[in-house]
C-alpha cells in the first residue's frame, strides 16, 4: 500500500472526525425535549437526523463496503427518508437521545474498523479514492446543515453563539460582463462528487452580466418598500398563487421594527443589517425581485460559468478562486459565523472576473430545473439525485455559512421546491449581455 492511500485513510479518518464533532454540537446545545420535538412541519426531530446519520453510515460503511453484519436491521425502516414525510418523524418510535447517541458511536466504531482494511488504492468502484467515506462524510455535514436550519426554526432562547463575520475592506457592488462561448460544465476528475454532478461537458453560454454580490437586505427592502409584494406584474403565475396563499410579505423570520425591519437569527431579534445578503426568501421571491430590477436569476450554467470559468486559460477551476480547497480566507463556511457575510468580506475568495462570494454565505437559487447532465448515471443509487430530477425542484448554488467545506464545490448542486425558504437561501440577479 502506498504512503498517498494511507495519507487518503488519514484524511477520510479526520473528516469523519470533524462531521460528528459538528453533529455533537448540534445535538448537545439543547436539551432532550428540544431533542425530540417537532420545531417545524418541515424539518424532522434533531433525534431523527442523529440515529439517521448513524444509520445511513452503517448501510454504507459496514454493511456495504465492509460486508459486516448489520449493528440494528431492526431500525432501518424508521430511519428511511423516503418511507416517512419529515413531519411524521416525531410520532415514530424512535431510539430516544442516550440510544441514538450509543447507536452512532457503535456504528462509528464498526464503520472505522472498516476503513483501516478497505483497499482505497484498488477494486470497487464504490471504494476507490475513499469513495463512500467521502459521500458519508458529505451526508453527515448535509444533516449538520439541516439540524441548523432546524435551530433557527426552533423558538425560545438562544442557545448557539458564533463571532461575526469580517467586514468588508472595499464594499462590492455592480456587475461584470461573462463574454459568451463554451465552458467546461460538471466534473469527471473530482473524486468525492456525487452523480449529479458527473459527466463533465461542454456548454455554450451567451454573453451576459451578473452581479458581483449577491441581493443584499437593503436591496430587497428597497423591493418591498416600492410594493413589491403586492404588485403581480413582477411575480410568475405561480409565484403569484403561492404568495396569496401563503401571505407573504417579507422574507422568513423577519418583522416590523418601527419604520424598519427586524430578524430573528437562532433566538436573536435584532435590526437587519442592511448591506448583509438577504436570506430565507423562496424562489418566487428572488424571482420577482429580479424581474421588479429590471434582471433576472442566473441560469445555473451561468452561475457556474461565474464561477469556474477561467478566461486566463478557458479551464474551469474547482472553485472561483482556483484550485484550493477552501480555507476561512476564501468564503463563509462551516457555521464559523451563524449569518452570511456582507460582499467584500473575502477578497480572497473571488473568481477572476471579480464576482464575489459565490461559495458561502448564502444558497444561490438559480432559474435552472434540477436535471441530470447529459450522460448522467445514477451512482450509487438512483434515491440520491435522480428520483429529484423534474420541473419541481430549483436548483441552487454555492452552499452557505452553514454547509462545510466537504459539501460543496464549484460543481456541486442542491435543489429544493421554489416555495421553500427554511434554508439558508439568497441569490444574486444576472441579465442578457
Ligand atoms: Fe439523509
Amino acid at each position: 500500500m502506498t504512503t498517498e492511500t494511507e495519507r487518503l485513510r488519514e484524511r477520510v479518518a479526520a473528516e469523519l472526525l470533524r462531521a460528528r464533532d459538528r453533529t455533537v454540537r448540534l445535538t448537545e446545545a439543547v436539551d432532550e425535549g428540544d431533542l425530540v420535538a417537532q420545531h417545524s412541519p418541515l424539518m424532522s426531530p434533531l433525534v431523527w437526523d442523529l440515529a439517521h446519520v448513524g444509520n445511513q453510515e452503517e448501510l454504507w460503511l459496514v454493511r456495504d463496503v465492509g460486508g459486516r453484519e448489520p449493528v440494528r436491521r431492526d431500525i432501518d425502516e424508521l430511519y428511511d427518508a423516503f418511507k416517512h414525510a419529515r413531519r411524521d418523524r416525531r410520532a415514530l418510535p424512535l431510539l430516544n437521545a442516550a440510544e441514538a447517541r450509543r447507536y452512532v458511536a457503535q456504528v462509528r466504531d464498526k464503520a472505522l474498523d472498516v476503513l483501516d482494511h478497505a483497499r482505497l488504492d484498488q477494486g470497487r468502484r464504490l471504494v476507490a479514492d475513499g469513495f463512500a467515506f467521502g459521500m458519508i462524510v458529505q451526508h453527515e455535514q448535509q444533516h449538520d446543515e439541516t439540524m441548523l436550519a432546524t435551530h433557527q426554526l426552533r423558538s425560545g432562547p438562544p442557545v448557539l453563539s458564533a463571532p461575526p463575520p469580517p467586514a468588508p475592506a472595499t464594499p462590492v457592488t455592480g456587475e461584470v460582463l461573462v463574454p459568451g462561448g463554451t465552458f467546461t460544465m460538471g466534473t469527471d476528475t473530482e473524486v468525492w462528487a456525487l452523480d449529479n454532478e458527473r459527466p463533465a461537458h461542454q456548454v455554450f453560454v451567451p454573453s451576459f452580466h451578473i452581479d458581483r454580490a449577491a441581493v443584499t437586505n437593503a436591496d430587497y427592502a428597497a423591493f418591498m418598500d416600492a410594493g413589491g409584494y403586492d404588485d403581480p406584474r413582477w411575480w410568475s403565475s405561480p409565484g403569484w398563487n403561492h404568495r396569496q396563499e401563503a401571505g407573504l410579505v417579507a422574507p422568513a423570520h423577519w418583522r416590523r421594527d418601527g419604520q424598519g425591519w427586524a430578524a430573528t437569527t437562532f433566538g436573536r431579534t435584532e435590526p437587519i443589517v442592511p448591506d448583509e445578503p438577504v436570506v430565507h426568501v423562496g424562489f418566487h421571491e428572488a424571482s420577482a425581485y429580479a424581474t421588479w430590477a429590471g434582471k433576472r436569476l442566473p441560469t445555473e450554467a451561468e452561475w457556474e460559468k461565474a464561477a469556474r470559468w477561467d478566461p486566463a486559460t478557458g479551464r474551469s477551476r474547482r472553485y472561483p478562486w482556483g484550485d484550493e480547497s477552501p480555507s476561512p480566507q476564501h468564503a463563509n463556511l462551516g457555521q464559523l459565523h451563524l449569518r452570511p457575510a456582507a460582499a467584500g468580506a473575502f477578497p480572497a475568495g473571488a473568481s477572476p472576473l471579480g464576482v464575489h462570494q459565490l461559495i458561502g454565505d448564502v444558497w444561490e437559487w438559480t432559474s435552472s430545473d434540477f436535471h441530470g447532465y447529459p450522460g448522467f448515471a445514477a451512482f450509487p443509487y438512483r434515491e440520491y439525485s435522480e428520483v429529484f430530477f423534474g420541473p419541481d425542484y430549483k436548483v441552487l448554488r454555492g452552499g452557505s455559512f452553514g454547509t462545510d467545506r466537504s459539501a460543496v464545490r464549484g460543481t456541486f448542486r442542491n435543489w429544493d421546491y421554489p416555495i421553500r425558504r427554511q434554508i439558508f437561501t439568497g441569490f444574486r440577479c444576472a441579465r442578457d449581455a
